[in-house]
């Protein structure tokens, strides 16, 4: 039930700090450690090297989760769409460990590599948000996402928890490695921040509705640029703005748009710059000032302790690890209001099925 909300989406959008809360009180103890089992565990610790396999919104949150699984457990991470994983599996490592992201855990094209692995007797992991789903069933070991229902065919919750997840299993597989990286991030205290933030942001989103009548209503095309992390959550966040406002959107490393797509910024397209890592925060800025030289109308998410005056929206700082958990909601929020602004049903857009059971 929707209660009083216009849309699930809002609604989905809103219920993200208390998810963070959720996840938080399910796989983390009083003093932080992370209840994971320690079969998952010793499995992934046997592996040379992770597999993320994913679809759409979920591969995105796959592609964060190889900063986290690098970053803090040291493992080497790859990170594939399933459908092309399913046609042309690259050459695996010696001993692989899969990881299935879903949140429906019904995707066809994520199925069809499970059904090929489980032949070659590959051990995998699922995490999802629907306990008993096929990918659930059929995978040896399977994390929940405790997001509550999704309904929304554009998923916001679920990415912020399936990254919250990966985070978790990162931390207890690099705690497990004796990393000293994973034992210091306390990621108890962290998601305490990123659920305040994310409210901080929910609160405000008068702000965003205003940002997207100013710049996003008489768009015909969009571009979200950022480096490394913020990359990833550009390009999630053009897929959010594409499905429900049908304004051809696009995210891009920002250091690649001067090899080619500069040439499509016309006067006033609309260029959001996400700026929440440290080595990289003064590139992505003057990639964006190269669009504005050229006509766009730029508009800056960015950390506080990174923020400049001008700045659009400024998000509270978190661990740079953590940062898509909130740069991504004035995404969700800017694709929302530009849905609802031009009359459109956000909830179902069109061609679109929320769970995708063809390959
Ligand atoms: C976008 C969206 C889709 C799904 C994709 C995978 O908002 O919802 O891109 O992320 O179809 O679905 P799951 O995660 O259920 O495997």
């Amino acid at each position: 039930d929707k209660g009083t909300y216009p849309y699930y989406m809002l609604k989905e959008i809103d219920e993200q700090p208390n998810v963070m809360r959720k996840l938080s009180s399910e796989y983390l103890n009083e003093d932080g450690t992370p209840v994971v089992q320690d079969e998952l565990l010793d499995a992934m610790k046997q592996s040379d090297r992770l597999y993320i396999i994913a679809a759409g919104t979920s591969y995105h949150a796959g592609l964060v989760g190889k900063e986290l699984f690098e970053k803090l457990s040291e493992v080497p991470t790859e990170v594939h769409v399933s459908s092309e994983f399913a046609y042309n599996m690259p050459l695996l490592s010696k001993n692989p460990f899969f990881i299935f992201l879903s949140q429906s855990g019904e995707t066809a094209d994520s199925r069809e590599v499970l059904v090929n692995l489980n032949r070659l007797n590959y051990k995998s992991l699922t995490i999802t948000n629907v306990a008993n789903s096929t990918l659930s069933r059929e995978s040896n070991y399977t994390l929940l996402l405790h997001a509550g229902p999704e309904i929304s065919v554009a998923s916001t919750k679920a990415y912020t928890a399936q990254i919250t997840v990966e985070a978790i299993l990162a931390k207890a597989l690099g705690e497990s490695e004796g990393i000293a990286k994973a034992k210091d991030f306390n990621l108890k205290q962290q998601l305490g921040f990123v659920a305040t933030g994310m409210q901080s942001i929910v609160d405000e989103k008068e702000t965003i509705n205003e940002i997207s009548k100013k710049y996003f209503a008489d768009a015909n095309r969009a571009f979200y640029i950022g480096r490394g992390i913020d990359y990833f959550v550009s390009l999630e966040s053009s897929l959010k703005l594409k499905e429900i406002s049908y304004i051809l959107a696009e995210g891009f490393a920002s250091g690649e748009l001067k090899h080619g797509t500069i040439a499509l910024i016309e006067e006033d397209t609309p260029v959001v710059g996400i700026i929440t890592q440290s080595n990289t925060a003064g590139l992505t800025r003057s990639n964006l000032e190269e669009t504005m030289a050229r006509g766009a109308k730029a508009i800056t998410i960015a950390t506080e302790s990174l923020s400049k005056e001008n700045d659009d929206i400024v998000v509270p700082d978190v661990d740079e690890l953590l940062t898509p958990l909130l740069s991504v909601i004035p995404a969700q929020l800017l694709a929302y209001y530009t849905s609802l602004n031009k009359g459109l049903d956000v909830d179902h857009p069109r061609n679109l099925a929320k769970s995708v059971t063809v390959q």
